[in-house]
């Protein structure tokens, strides 16, 4: 009876796939595009009958209406994989485009690094779009780009293996501000990996991934404890770290640095879940990702380790904060001026390198040491200790902290000496 049942089955397949072959779609693009067929021929979906047509929908039909052709944003996705898609919705991931708009610096780059899709569009795709970004989308010319599921999943294989493989988050985990590839391929769980895929390794042996730490189970919710900025709610106990933490709000623009009252970029820093506002929030993230560790390590190695992390952490704001008030001196004592689109006269973190605002000429130098020192080396200094990375916790990490905060107190020394002179 089950083998009666399976052979109408595979006839049913076989006769599935056979009409999703024929679609008028398939054997034009055959001749147009055949790389996206070829890819599409291997996926699950032309296994399982999913053609062109249920995805890009079946109003162009000729090379004379192209633009006929629909673009399947997520919620094309969701029609069948509802649960992926309601997970995808409530994580980390599902922000990066709403957070990258947050940002006044996107305002004032080239368009082509943003809807454009090089640059910070290019790995901000990630996030679901609500119809009012699309159109200005469109309107300023874009029409690619609406669909974030196949970042890891790439189009048109959308396979299941290669979003497993870690070097689908190599694109945008890397480089200056989050070299979380560079961290893990070279620590010891990364290099386990690449002996084991070697064959190196036998099959079994463990060596723990992006996605088995960070999509445990398969999960597409994606969160941490510290988050990128490294900051959280409630602020620490420690008298001293608090105040350092509240010295970083204020650079990031979230607390008024005049009256260390929130700002309106308070809001939309909940919006986008930049941090965890809520201990109970923080811990939840901090035990999901000790029960992790346990799974091979003791769980006092582990604690020890996060331990270790957060100290860290403690320690680099010490030098962060000394230097940010160092910058933040200088504009009160009126030897920087504050640019015209800075709210405040106070060093503003979230222009990037765009240390004039919109104004492309007059930057300021030492701020842009400044921003550096917080982006890419105090980025490093706690990403590589939660990454178990020797070298960039300290040399890439810690050791330029301290070698941005020596050329602050010199640029400072000459700054002042030479508004001294002027004066
Ligand atoms: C008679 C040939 C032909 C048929 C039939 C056809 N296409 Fe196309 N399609 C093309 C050509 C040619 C292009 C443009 C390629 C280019 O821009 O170089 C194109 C472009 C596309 C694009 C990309 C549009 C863009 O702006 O980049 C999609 C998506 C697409 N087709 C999907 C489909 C689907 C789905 C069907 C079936 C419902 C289909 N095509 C049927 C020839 C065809
Ligand atoms: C499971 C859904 C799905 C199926 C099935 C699918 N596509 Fe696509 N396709 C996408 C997505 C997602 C994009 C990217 C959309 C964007 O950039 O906004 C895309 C983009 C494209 C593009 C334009 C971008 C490029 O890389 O050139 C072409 C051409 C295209 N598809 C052709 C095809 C053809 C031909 C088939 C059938 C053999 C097909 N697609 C089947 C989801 C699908
Ligand atoms: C009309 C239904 C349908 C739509 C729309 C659809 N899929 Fe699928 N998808 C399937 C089926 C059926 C399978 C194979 C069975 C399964 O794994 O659930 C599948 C499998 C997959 C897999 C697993 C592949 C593997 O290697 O095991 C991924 C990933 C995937 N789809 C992603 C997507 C993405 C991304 C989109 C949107 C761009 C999409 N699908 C749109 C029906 C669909
Ligand atoms: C190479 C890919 C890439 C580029 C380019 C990029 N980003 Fe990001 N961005 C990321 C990743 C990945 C994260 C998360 C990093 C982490 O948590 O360690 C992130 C985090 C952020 C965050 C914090 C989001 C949050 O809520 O935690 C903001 C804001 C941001 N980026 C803005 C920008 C802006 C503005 C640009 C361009 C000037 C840019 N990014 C360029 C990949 C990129
Ligand atoms: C297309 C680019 C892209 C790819 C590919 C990508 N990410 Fe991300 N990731 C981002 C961006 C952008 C953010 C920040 C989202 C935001 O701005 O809110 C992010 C955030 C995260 C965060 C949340 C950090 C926090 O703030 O708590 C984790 C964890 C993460 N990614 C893990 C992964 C893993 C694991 C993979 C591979 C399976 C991956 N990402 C693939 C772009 C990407
Ligand atoms: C062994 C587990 C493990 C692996 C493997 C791992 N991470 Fe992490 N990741 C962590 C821990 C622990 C944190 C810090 C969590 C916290 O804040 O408490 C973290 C934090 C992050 C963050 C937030 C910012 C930061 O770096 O502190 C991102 C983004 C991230 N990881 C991405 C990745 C990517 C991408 C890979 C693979 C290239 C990866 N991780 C591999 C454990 C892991
Ligand atoms: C950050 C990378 C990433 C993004 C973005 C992503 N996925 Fe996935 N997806 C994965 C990983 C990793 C797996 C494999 C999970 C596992 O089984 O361990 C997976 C598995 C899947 C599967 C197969 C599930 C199964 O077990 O058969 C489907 C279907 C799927 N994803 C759909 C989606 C859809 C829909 C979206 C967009 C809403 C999406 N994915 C976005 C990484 C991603
Ligand atoms: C899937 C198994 C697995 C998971 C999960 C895992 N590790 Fe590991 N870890 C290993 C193995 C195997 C090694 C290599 C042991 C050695 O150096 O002899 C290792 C090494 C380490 C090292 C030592 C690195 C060095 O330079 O010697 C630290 C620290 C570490 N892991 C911490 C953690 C923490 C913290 C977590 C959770 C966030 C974690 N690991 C998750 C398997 C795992």
């Amino acid at each position: 009876m089950n083998r009666v049942l399976g052979l109408l089955l595979g006839v049913l397949l076989v006769t599935v796939v056979a009409w999703a072959e024929d679609e008028s779609c398939v054997v034009c693009h055959d001749e147009s595009t055949p790389g996206q067929v070829a890819d599409w021929r291997v996926s699950a979906h032309a296994e399982n009958g999913i053609s062109c047509s249920d995805c890009h929908g079946s109003e162009h039909n000729s090379k004379e209406d192209v633009t006929k052709a629909a673009f399947p944003d997520e919620r094309v996705c969701e029609q069948c994989h509802e649960e992926q898609f309601a997970q995808f919705s409530k994580g980390k991931h599902n922000h990066g485009w709403t957070s990258l708009n947050a940002m006044p610096i996107t305002h004032v780059e080239p368009d082509e690094l943003m809807e454009g899709g090089r640059g910070c569009g290019g790995c901000h795709n990630m996030g679901i779009k609500t119809d009012e970004q699309k159109a200005e989308q469109l309107a300023k010319g874009y029409r690619y780009q609406n669909n974030s599921c196949d970042e890891c999943h790439t189009r048109h294989s959308f396979s299941k293996k290669e979003a497993k493989d870690p070097r689908a988050c190599q694109q945008c985990h890397m480089g200056y501000d989050h070299p979380q590839w560079e961290m893990w391929s070279s620590s010891k769980h990364g290099s386990r990996w690449m002996a084991r895929n070697n064959g190196n390794l036998p099959e079994g042996a463990p060596a723990p991934t992006c996605q088995e730490c960070h999509m445990t189970d398969g999960d597409h919710n994606n969160h941490t404890a510290w988050g990128f900025l490294g900051v959280r709610l409630p602020l620490p106990e420690d008298p001293q770290w608090k105040a350092d933490q509240i010295t970083i709000l204020m650079a990031l623009g979230v607390l008024n640095p005049e009256t260390g009252e929130p700002t309106a970029r308070l809001d939309a820093v909940k919006a986008v879940d930049l941090a965890r506002l809520t201990k109970e929030d923080f811990d939840r993230e901090r035990e999901k990702m000790v029960a992790n560790c346990t799974k091979c390590h003791s769980e006092s190695y582990a604690r020890f380790q996060f331990m270790m992390g957060d100290q860290m952490m403690q320690k680099a704001d010490v030098l962060m904060a000394k230097a940010i008030r160092i910058v933040a001196a200088l504009y009160k004592d009126g030897i920087i001026p504050k640019p015209d689109d800075y709210a405040f006269a106070y060093p503003d973190f979230l222009y990037f390198m765009r240390t004039n605002g919109a104004k492309i000429d007059g930057m300021s130098h030492i701020d842009q040491v400044l921003f550096e020192m917080y982006m890419k080396h105090r980025m490093r200094t706690y990403q590589g200790q939660f990454h178990f990375n020797p070298d960039y916790a300290y040399w890439y990490g810690w050791a330029m902290m301290t070698k941005a905060l020596g050329k602050i107190e010199e640029l400072d020394h000459v700054m002042r000496a030479t508004h001294a002179k002027a004066h």
